[in-house]
């Protein structure tokens, strides 16, 4: 029998999901679940699609649940640079894309070393913690934070509205108030950006022109948003997500350990396959077309399942649904996406990753995940919210050292 399709819900993503995405490659890679609504499971397909934005737009939203959000909730006061096509897109992209490029990026690292310690240093050994709040919340938050320019608040502050913010993402569930309070210390940020010109991202968005015109209020409060949120829980949940998976492949993690600078940047390339942090975006079809030998229809919603295509086994081989940290770069993963709107800030997330992972292989590998990794249900993310954990040297390391 079919498993259970269903990608609106957000428990559907938590039960057996991988199942569920085994059947899709297998018996019908693009698969209406309803009327109108795709889900996309095969790396070839969608990679096309992703490639090809006159046939499958992103202005009719990105987020699986965006067909429901009508009317719009506060936060959707403009388009988000997620939901742009050309011509516009490339214009509204280059406005930030200086700020990603692999020197700015080069340039970062003794900052996020800094933080990275900073974290660490913060954090008891040899007790109970949880590693979300201790180790993989802080570090995106205070890099993206410092990056955009956002002085005055606490790192709890910021991590309550970005996590309010992805929450909004699936109907219905966001606290809108929470969300208000957001929106509102973005305005001022920016009204002190115009006053005292600073050197930052958001003085970049600030300043910008597009077709001779500076952005809206609610253009820039939506860029910075999206920059804050992408920034943040994504790369959270590579950090966990990925934590996790070494506990599990105690080998791999040992290996690992024993040479963490040289093979941390192999090693996150893996995580980001394997942990896929975000788990799927969607496009609308423009006209009528075909995908697969099926017949998608203007209008149509798809929606393409990264987490599947990162198991793809036509892409990855026979081992595809195995963590390889040995694994070759090529084929390139889909957790960045693909195309036009692939992830400004992979340069970044995979630095940040690659620094921590060094400092807890130095530092703690022998860390045990000592209970259940609490699972986020979101649509969108494919989060750990607590991830009970022991950060220690290990008995085989302390006795070596
Ligand atoms: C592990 C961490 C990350 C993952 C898995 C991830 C994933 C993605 C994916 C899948 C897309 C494609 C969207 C689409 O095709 O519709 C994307 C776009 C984007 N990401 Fe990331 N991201 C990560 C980290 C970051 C970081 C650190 C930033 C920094 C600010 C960032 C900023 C962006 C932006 C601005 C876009 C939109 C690009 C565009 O529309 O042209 N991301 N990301």
């Amino acid at each position: 029998m079919p498993p259970r399709i269903a990608p609106e819900d957000p428990q559907w993503w938590l039960d057996d999901v991988e199942t569920a995405y085994a059947w899709l490659r297998a018996e019908d890679p693009v698969h209406r679940w309803r009327d109108g609504h795709w889900v996309v499971a095969t790396y070839d397909e969608i990679r096309e699609i992703s490639r090809d934005p006159a046939r499958f737009s992103s202005a009719k939203g990105v987020l699986v649940n965006d067909p429901k959000r009508v009317p719009d909730p506060p936060v959707a006061m403009a388009a988000s640079i997620l939901e742009l096509d050309p011509p516009e897109h490339p214009r509204y992209r280059k406005i930030v894309s200086r700020a990603f490029t692999p020197r700015a990026v080069g340039r970062l690292e003794p900052r996020i070393r800094e933080l990275s310690r900073q974290v660490f240093d913060a954090a008891p050994a040899d007790e109970d913690l949880d590693f979300v709040d201790h180790i993989a919340a802080p570090l995106p938050l205070l890099v993206i934070a410092e990056l955009l320019g956002m002085q005055g608040v606490s790192q709890a502050q910021f991590r309550a509205w970005s996590d309010e913010t992805i929450k909004a993402a699936d109907a219905g569930h966001a606290d809108m108030e929470i969300l208000g309070e957001f929106v509102h210390f973005l305005a001022e940020a920016i009204a002190e950006h115009r006053a005292r010109p600073r050197d930052d991202i958001l003085q970049l968005i600030v300043d910008a022109e597009v077709d001779g015109e500076r952005l809206s209020d609610g253009e820039l409060i939506v860029f910075c948003m999206s920059l804050l949120v992408a920034g943040n829980e994504t790369t959270r949940n590579l950090v966990s997500g990925g934590t996790v998976a070494l506990a599990e492949h105690p080998d791999q993690r040992t290996w690992f350990a024993e040479s963490p600078a040289e093979r941390a940047a192999h090693a996150v390339e893996e995580m980001l396959r394997w942990v896929t942090p975000i788990k799927a975006f969607a496009r609308t079809a423009t006209g009528d077309t075909e995908l697969a030998g099926r017949a998608i229809a203007a209008g149509d919603y798809v929606v393409l399942l990264y987490a599947s295509g990162n198991r793809d086994a036509s892409a990855f081989g026979p081992t595809a649904d195995r963590f390889d940290i040995t694994r070759p770069p090529d084929p390139a993963h889909l957790a960045f996406g693909f195309g036009g709107h692939l992830c400004l800030g992979a340069g970044l997330a995979r630095l940040e990753a690659k620094i921590v992972f060094e400092e807890l292989l130095t530092r703690f590998p022998g860390y045990e995940v000592t209970g259940e990794p609490v699972r986020l249900q979101s649509t969108l993310i494919n989060g750990v919210e607590r991830l009970p954990t022991v950060l220690t040297v290990g008995a085989a390391e302390a006795e070596r050292a």
